[in-house]
């Protein structure tokens, strides 16, 4: 059985010198992690310090965004080409679809970007509280789903993350949860095939902290979870990583 998933997504949280205490944390106490697959995304200008300062080589490193462009005029963007060495890129977060205005055009060309570059991709989808009250929860995700590629050939993560729980303590239930994974999980296998749907990991995020990841575990197609505050804080990361059990 494959290890769950720990997406620590820092968001604007760290800056250089509290990102470098927070890997000289993990290093000193590496064996709390030992039953999750870490995957850490620190701010794009820590990322360098992050992979010099860091031990371990099971925990991965990833962008939390980058541009559809690899090179060129465009100010104060970042090319996924600028960081060589990422595992993975987060797409469509939905702090980039709502601040930043990305369009899932825009955030279908991110994807392919990060695709050409052999990066593994965690593609974000999820509805607002008014979308939601509407109803309109699947057909969200059917639009936002609908800009994966004809050939799915690299690997892909998809995050749930309802965009009404991010931030707000407001956790669906688990049967909330199940309902739309198995829709997101149905949707790729009418997309391509039963075989390549249970290919794809579904991460689960919005307001995961220690007190909640038992019960999220307990909602069977989760594979881990993309968190924000609570990964940003070493003590309160470390207590998510204590409790997931092998
Ligand atoms: P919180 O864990 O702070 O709710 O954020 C979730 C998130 O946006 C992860 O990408």
């Amino acid at each position: 059985m494959k290890k769950t998933i720990l997406a620590a997504n820092w968001k604007m949280y760290l800056n250089e010198n509290e990102s470098i205490d927070f890997i000289n944390r993990i290093n000193q106490e590496e064996s709390s992690f030992s039953n999750a697959n870490v995957i850490l995304f620190p701010s794009h200008t820590c990322i360098n310090q992050v992979q010099k300062n860091l031990k371990s080589n099971n925990i991965k490193i990833g962008m939390q965004d980058c541009d559809i462009h690899t090179s060129g005029a465009y100010t104060g963007s970042v090319s996924i080409n600028s960081i060589t060495t990422v595992d993975y890129c987060i797409v469509g977060h939905s702090e980039r679809r709502l601040i930043y205005n990305d369009t899932n055009s825009i955030i279908q060309n991110k994807l392919q970007t990060v695709f050409n570059h052999d990066v593994n991709a965690i593609l974000c989808i999820g509805e607002t509280n008014e979308e939601k009250d509407n109803n309109q929860t699947h057909s969200v995700i059917d639009k936002q789903l609908n800009i994966l590629p004809k050939d799915l050939k690299n690997n892909l993560t998809i995050a749930y993350e309802p965009v009404w729980s991010i931030g707000s303590g407001n956790l669906p239930s688990n049967e909330y949860i199940e309902e739309v994974l198995s829709y997101i999980k149905n949707k790729l296998k009418s997309l391509y095939s039963d075989e390549i749907a249970e290919k794809v990991i579904l991460l689960y995020g919005g307001s995961v902290d220690e007190n909640s990841v038992n019960r999220l575990l307990e909602v069977k197609l989760i594979n881990g979870f993309l968190i924000g505050s609570a990964s940003a804080n070493f003590e309160a990361f470390k207590a998510i990583a204590e409790k997931i059990k092998l």
